[in-house]
């Protein structure tokens, strides 16, 4: 059983000229939670990998350490009580938590920006967007005052702002929620980063105003050729952007597939169940399948595969014998790039 090491496998790098191998990979990622009632086993071996231009989407239930893993990337995790025990997070190769304060302080930041779920708390309330946008310019370019507002309503227009000029001394709370995200996006671009983490960056807007930022996200990260890391528990919305998806349950990566792929043949009983769960306008009126029973207490990660005890396939194997992300493949035995799930009975997933 070879298992898989790495989840590039799909498409290579778009553009020319650009070094070959991942952007970012995570291998093997652990991070722990000690906690008064114990250790919190939150990311249980994680590996990943984005390319340039390549759009991953991290997708799963609450609390199965999708932001935990992206926090971990960016620096940001509260340690203690967050222990990172095991694993490695190489940016074009190099390995983020080895290298000294100063070498990591030149990426996070400035190579790698992310964006979060709740625009209102992350912008500063008594500062104009345009100070907040124009700092990144004063304080990691060196511009003047002058340079950086200019360069602030340059970066308003690229996301879509109307009237940028006019607006660039309005406070956060002047601007929609929509328009705020715009602002985070154009914070995340200010330094032309070759990487963007976005964490649910539409989940606290309107359906019609997600898509719409959405899209914006995914025309820009085209655009400058980013890698972009999309975490989001709504599967409607990664199919239009995603080149590839990552299913997490309970800390571990329990499917990998390229997008479309997912959705037409999921290998995984976790990855089934959550695509039954989407609402269909065809089955108006009848009852939504939901997965049945709730994600399991970190403090207690059932044995075998942590997904057993709600799962329709279990069997004996599963609650004795962890699952490793094994290469799905045809049922002649012929390869899916980028394919690969944690499943004792993947076979009969995909193919049954
Ligand atoms: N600072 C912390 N201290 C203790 N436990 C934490 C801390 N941060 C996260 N956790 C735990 O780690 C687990 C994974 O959390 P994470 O935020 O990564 O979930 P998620 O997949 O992003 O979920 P959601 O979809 O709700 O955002 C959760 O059970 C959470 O309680
Ligand atoms: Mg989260």
């Amino acid at each position: 059983m070879t298992i898989i090491e790495e989840t590039a496998g799909v498409p290579a790098p778009r553009a020319g000229g650009e070094a070959s191998g991942p952007l970012l990979e995570v291998r093997d990622l652990h991070v722990e939670f000690h906690t008064r009632d114990g250790v919190a086993k939150a990311v249980n071996g994680v590996n990943y990998s984005v390319a340039s231009g390549e759009t991953l989407a991290v997708l799963g239930e609450s609390g199965s350490g999708k932001s935990v893993t992206a926090q971990a990337i960016m620096g940001i995790l509260d340690m203690p009580p967050g222990k990172i025990p095991h694993g490695q997070i190489l940016f074009r190769g190099q390995d983020m938590l080895t290298m000294s304060n100063d070498e990591r302080r030149k990426i996070r930041g400035r190579k790698i920006a992310m964006i979060f779920q709740d625009a209102l708390s992350s912008l500063n309330p008594v500062l104009s967007v345009g100070y907040q946008l124009g700092e990144m310019f004063r304080v990691h370019q060196g511009l003047s005052k002058k340079e950086a507002k200019a360069k602030s309503i340059e970066l308003m227009d690229k996301v879509k702002i109307p009237a940028a000029k006019a607006r660039v001394g309005d406070y956060p709370h002047q601007f929609s929620g929509g328009m705020r995200q715009r602002i985070m996006i154009a914070m995340a671009l200010a330094l032309e980063p070759d990487l963007i983490i976005a964490d649910e960056p539409t989940t606290a807007l309107d359906v019609t105003v997600q898509a719409q930022v959405m899209d914006l996200l995914a025309e820009l990260q085209r655009e400058y050729n980013m890698g972009l890391i999309l975490i989001t528990h709504d599967l409607g919305v990664v199919a239009d952007v995603a080149d590839k998806i990552a299913v997490m349950y309970a800390g571990r990566i329990v499917e990998t597939a390229p997008v479309h792929e997912l959705y037409k043949r999921p290998a995984h009983p976790y990855t089934r169940g959550l695509l039954d769960s989407i609402p269909r306008l065809d089955q108006k009126g009848q009852e939504l399948y939901a997965i049945k029973g709730l994600p399991p207490n970190l403090l207690k990660i059932p044995t075998g595969c942590a997904f057993n005890p709600r799962c329709p396939k279990a069997d004996d194997i599963c609650r004795t014998e962890i699952p490793a992300l094994v290469p799905v493949t045809e049922q002649d035995g012929s390869e899916l790039p980028g394919r690969g799930s944690a499943c004792h009975f993947w076979k009969e997933t995909i193919h049954g």
